[in-house]
């Protein structure tokens, strides 16, 4: 499937600065550009003569049955896309058995996101502000949902310096909310100076350390907790030690320090690092089926994207995230069936080489 034709689509129909929000980064944009270039930097060494009559993309991510590996990153300000905003995100998730990750900057509540597609698994994205009360509120609510993971974003003290955004003065449309968090709908919006966005972060809790998963954990009872944007091997441990369950490789998309290394280069090392003690999964300009597999042969168990959804949310709606998810898990399967292997879980680490 060709993702770069969908974003032109989706850009056609996107306000300018909405369309800027969803695709720049931070500063100068080189991590941005780096996460999708650093994937062609690996080769595949196919196997040959494996039987791959049927190849199964079927896994399981944190125990959750899932027909694909790829699944949706949390994101921000969906309504800018399309109405429904997170509500469509997550049936176009459920029609393709993809596991969708929910922000807590959704415009849709997350409860009202949890019943647009009650059977569907679900994990949901914490922010910790310096009201910790609000954040362990916010994380009850999602257990009680039925969200099946708590992901603690930890690349983001502060909110990374997005210039696209500042030239544009980017804001939210009138009558679009975070409907997560108690910001009154009159400042809720204004990502410049002093309001929205910036004035949320200013609320964000910049002391967070590894002592903090302890309280997270005990907020979340049996609900696991997995700690996003992880991008060095001796985090990933010191992360996995202090009790998370999972460990996700990311640079936020390039949206937060920029000049941060690519997550196709992080990946093999926080892999090394945690070994079978904990799920990996990773994200970041991943935009094909091989880029897919790589990822799946470097260690992780999971593959997420977030602009590639938002494109196909902007063009199409529920329909439109599941064609995203369905393409690109087709082209997984047919990239494993031509490099030999018939099982998604079973990717081996020697089936890539640098280029
Ligand atoms: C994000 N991302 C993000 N991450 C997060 O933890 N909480 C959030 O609210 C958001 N919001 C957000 C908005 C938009 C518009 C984008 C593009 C991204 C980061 C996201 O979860 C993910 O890490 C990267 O975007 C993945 O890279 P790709 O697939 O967009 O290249």
């Amino acid at each position: 499937m060709d993702l770069s034709a969908l974003e032109a689509a989706a850009r056609e129909v996107m306000e300018p600065s909405a369309y800027d929000y969803y695709a720049g980064g931070a500063e100068t944009e080189t991590t941005l550009r780096e996460n999708v270039t650093a994937w062609e930097r690996w080769r595949l060494r196919p196997h040959v003569l494996r039987n791959v009559a049927d190849v199964t993309t079927a896994t399981s991510l944190l125990g959750s049955p899932v027909t694909t590996p790829v699944g949706v990153a949390p994101a921000a300000y969906q309504q800018l896309a399309h109405p429904e905003g997170e509500a469509a995100t997550a049936r176009g998730c459920a029609a393709a058995g993809a596991l969708m990750t929910v922000s807590t900057l959704a415009t849709v509540s997350l409860e009202d996101v949890a019943a647009a597609a009650p059977d569907a698994p679900r994990w949901f994205q914490l922010y910790v502000f310096t009201d910790r009360g609000y954040a362990g509120e916010l994380v009850e609510r999602a257990v009680t949902a039925g969200y099946r993971a708590i992901i603690l974003t930890v690349d983001t003290p502060m909110l990374g310096r997005r210039w696209r955004d500042e030239r544009n003065g980017f804001a939210l449309r009138d009558g679009m909310r975070m409907a997560n968090v108690p910001l009154d709908a009159s400042t809720g919006g204004d990502i410049g100076r002093g309001s929205g966005l910036a004035a949320l972060f200013a609320e964000h809790d910049r002391g967070l350390t590894f002592d903090d998963v302890g309280w997270l954990r005990a907020r979340a009872g049996a609900v696991p907790i997995v700690l996003k944007g992880v991008l060095r091997g001796d985090d990933a441990r010191r992360g996995v030690d202090a009790g998370a369950a999972g460990i996700w490789v990311s640079n936020h998309g390039g949206r937060q320090l920029d000049r941060a290394v690519p997550t196709a280069t992080a990946l093999g090392e926080v892999a090394d690092a945690v070994g079978d003690d904990a799920e990996i999964v990773v994200d970041g300009g991943v935009r094909r089926g091989v880029d897919v597999l790589t990822a799946l042969a470097l260690g992780a168990r999971g593959v997420f994207v977030a602009r590639p959804a938002l494109w196909g949310l902007a063009t199409g709606g529920a329909a439109g995230v599941r064609e995203v998810l369905t393409g690109l898990t087709d082209d997984l399967a047919h990239a494993a069936a031509l490099a030999g292997v018939p099982d998604v879980r079973e990717v081996p680490r020697d089936l890539v080489t640098p280029a």
